[in-house]
């Protein structure tokens, strides 16, 4: 009697177990289908239309007010090059290193090159009283551009599209333009031998070329793009925002385009797919030695050819200016 009622306790216990795992089991498959049916529907579209971005009208006309214009030097003698470097309120720093190496002289080889930094609002105590405001480092230089959206990394492209209306509305002469950003190193001699050798159309548009580049749709927010905000899987072939340069008829074409053309998070992508709907290709430069993506470390060589390297920090840029600008280091 004993071993029987024991086996029966035991029937009885693992019976109750199993219905406890069913249980759990079910309510886990029901957790997981009410998570699954909320997510949003992921549909990749693999084949790429850019008329998917295209309105007729120009419904996306942004009207931001430009509260700093910088000092308008186009109006006297067309410009050859206008670099404008995307920047932040705080990054005066940067702003300070690009206008005492790279940004130094208003003249190479007899043609103009204007350096401006490009803005949006800042936090309100950005304006404290110990660091110079804005609004004095404007009054002092003259090379500030600014309108009233809020400067975050997700405004980005409020900011191209505000660079490519200040050379629309200001400074239309200009030969070339180029957007950069403020944490590059830019040797502007070569650059301008560079644009002096091209075959000038108003077609051109160069930089660091990034063909076939996947959209992300991983964890890391900086790089993640949503299917809502773009379906396709790759991008169209575009040049990385570290700095791209453009004819300036074209900069005209491609603001009028950013009118019609829904702007999406990152820059660079947005400009490329302007670019494609007014089917201009990128030009690729043969050499692979003059755009930089990522960091490289200074070498006299390899400076003294190069065009632009991404990556290079504020006390970087002075140090490798100085070396770049010393006689005495000989390339070998
Ligand atoms: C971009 O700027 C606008 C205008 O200032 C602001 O309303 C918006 O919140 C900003 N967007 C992001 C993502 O920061
Ligand atoms: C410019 O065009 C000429 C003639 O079409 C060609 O021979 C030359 O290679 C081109 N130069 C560059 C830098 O593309
Ligand atoms: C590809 O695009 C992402 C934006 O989604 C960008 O952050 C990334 O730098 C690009 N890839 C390369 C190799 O630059």
């Amino acid at each position: 009697f004993p071993s029987a009622f024991f086996s029966l306790l035991l029937v009885n216990m693992s019976l109750k177990y199993l219905k406890r795992s069913f249980l759990a089991l079910c309510m886990l498959s029901v957790i997981i289908m009410t998570w699954y049916m909320t997510l949003p529907s992921h549909t990749v579209i693999e084949h790429t239309n850019w008329m998917y971005f295209y309105e007729y009208e120009p419904v996306y006309k942004q009207n931001f007010l430009f509260t700093l214009q910088g000092d308008l030097k186009c109006k006297d003698t067309p410009p050859f090059l206008v670099i404008l470097v995307s920047s932040q309120p705080t990054d005066v720093e940067a702003r300070q290193a690009i206008r005492v190496t790279w940004g130094s002289k208003k003249f190479w080889r007899d043609y103009q090159v204007l350096i401006l930094f490009l803005l949006g609002q800042g936090a309100e105590r950005e304006d404290s009283l110990d660091v110079l405001s804005i609004d004095d480092e404007s009054i002092l230089y003259g090379d500030i551009i600014r309108q009233d959206f809020m400067d975050t990394y997700d405004n980005l492209t409020l900011k191209t599209i505000m660079a490519f209306r200040w050379v629309s509305e200001f400074c239309s002469n200009a030969k070339y333009v180029m957007k950069a950003d403020s944490d590059i190193f830019i040797n502007t001699g070569n650059l301008v031998k560079f644009l002096q050798n091209v075959n000038s159309s108003d077609s051109f548009f160069t930089g660091y070329p990034l063909i076939d580049n996947f959209s992300y749709r991983g964890f890391y927010r900086k790089t993640y793009i949503s299917y809502d905000e773009y379906p396709f899987k790759v991008y169209p072939p575009y040049c990385s925002g570290m700095g791209y340069i453009l004819d300036g008829k074209l900069a005209l074409r491609i603001y009028e385009m950013m009118s019609h053309i829904k702007p999406i998070k990152f820059e660079d992508v947005y400009v490329g797919i302007c670019l494609n709907v007014l089917k201009v290709n990128l030009y690729i430069p043969e050499d692979t030695q003059l755009f930089f993506l990522y960091k490289i470390n200074f070498d006299i060589c390899k400076y003294r050819h190069l065009i632009a390297v991404h990556g290079i920090s504020s006390s970087e840029i002075i140090r490798f200016w100085h070396d770049l600008t010393d006689t005495s280091l000989i390339c070998h």
